[in-house]
């Protein structure tokens, strides 16, 4: 009797630890974009990659379009451990205290993604991941977007069309240097609000890629979108360090190579999802395409080049210098 009862106890603890054993790891991944979009797609692209590169000992579950969390609330939610992985725009780590990431907002500091690669991919886009280490956060990876449009009701065409219009941002010191160097009043607001503080005139425009536009609908409630390419919107795919440290090693190896992969997918995918998008926007017919001549290009370059030596004590001299550097390129001069 009491030898059939211990055997009873010990085949429910096996059990019990075989439960435990297949209960997967969980990790929730929260972004403010929409599912069809270069990082909602390689958001989903990773989470496959997990579950198949640990034989479904982690679950990946990704929330998009600010369904779990806004902007502001995604960056405490993480340090919080409420969600494992977030990947925010690099304009958004100013209030996580490194600033430093502004530096990708300085408008024209990149020709194209060959320019940019050349930052993400080197010794100073990593030397920047590693700063985050200090707020309880990895940096593991960028993924690009793209080149921003701006949009509004009026023709956006030279700076002084931006005068007195209030033009959303993210929270970016350097975004708001930019617009008001064009004359234009901006105002910061989560992703989420921007769609309905266009539709009832809270704001006037904004700048974004073509793929947030079109996914967010914007377009539908702007009447001119300027294909001016004035700056660059990316992101640091980050993740709790204590949750990340914590992992088995073959399960953390596991996801950083999904990581890899992923990183891969999004960087290869994101010029022409955002070149798709564009042409849904013209196909639509409910924005109309402005492109600038080069004179008028050279208009907002002169204008906006200031904003670099304005913002070098915010986000780091040395730190643009070698950017300019890395690049080859170097638009304060001009
Ligand atoms: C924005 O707030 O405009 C973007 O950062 C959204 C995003 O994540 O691409």
């Amino acid at each position: 009797m009491r030898t059939g009862s211990l055997l009873m106890g010990l085949l429910s603890l096996v059990c019990a630890l075989g439960v435990l054993a297949a209960e997967p790891i969980d990790i929730k991944f929260s972004h403010v974009v929409a599912a069809d979009t270069p990082k909602g797609k390689a958001a989903e692209r990773f989470a496959q990659l997990a579950k198949d590169k640990t034989q479904g000992r982690v679950k990946v579950t990704v929330y998009p379009n600010s369904t779990l969390y806004k902007d502001k609330e995604e960056m405490e939610a993480l340090q919080l451990g409420a969600v494992q992985m977030l990947a925010p725009s690099l304009a958004k780590f100013g209030p996580l205290g490194v600033k430093e990431f502004e530096v990708f907002d300085l408008p024209y500091l990149f020709d194209g993604y060959e320019q940019l690669h050349k930052v993400t991919g080197g010794p100073v886009g990593k030397a920047l991941l590693d700063k985050l280490a200090d707020k309880g956060v990895l940096g593991l990876a960028y993924w690009d977007n793209g080149f921003k449009v701006m949009s509004a009701n009026k023709p956006l065409k030279v700076p002084k069309d931006f005068r007195g219009q209030k033009m959303r941002i993210q929270s970016s010191k350097v975004l708001d240097a930019q617009m008001r160097a064009l004359g234009a009043n901006p105002q910061v607001m989560a992703f989420s609000e921007v769609y309905q503080a266009l539709q009832t005139g809270v704001v006037d425009g904004t700048e974004n890629p073509p793929s947030n536009l079109y996914t967010q609908k914007m377009h539908e409630v702007q009447k001119y979108v300027t294909l001016s390419d004035h700056g660059y919107l990316g992101y640091a795919v980050i993740v709790n360090k204590a949750f990340w440290e914590g992992l088995p090693p073959d399960i953390r190896g596991a996801l950083e190579e999904a990581m890899a992969e992923a990183t891969v997918y999004a960087n290869e995918i994101a010029k022409q999802e955002n070149e798709e998008s564009l042409a849904k926007v013209k196909e639509s017919g409910k924005s109309e395409l402005i492109t600038l001549t080069p004179e008028q290009k050279t208009e907002w370059k002169k204008a906006l080049a200031p904003v670099h030596r304005k913002m070098a004590d915010r986000v780091g001299k040395d730190l643009i210098q070698s950017i300019y550097e890395a690049t080859g390129s170097d638009i304060s001069k001009l």
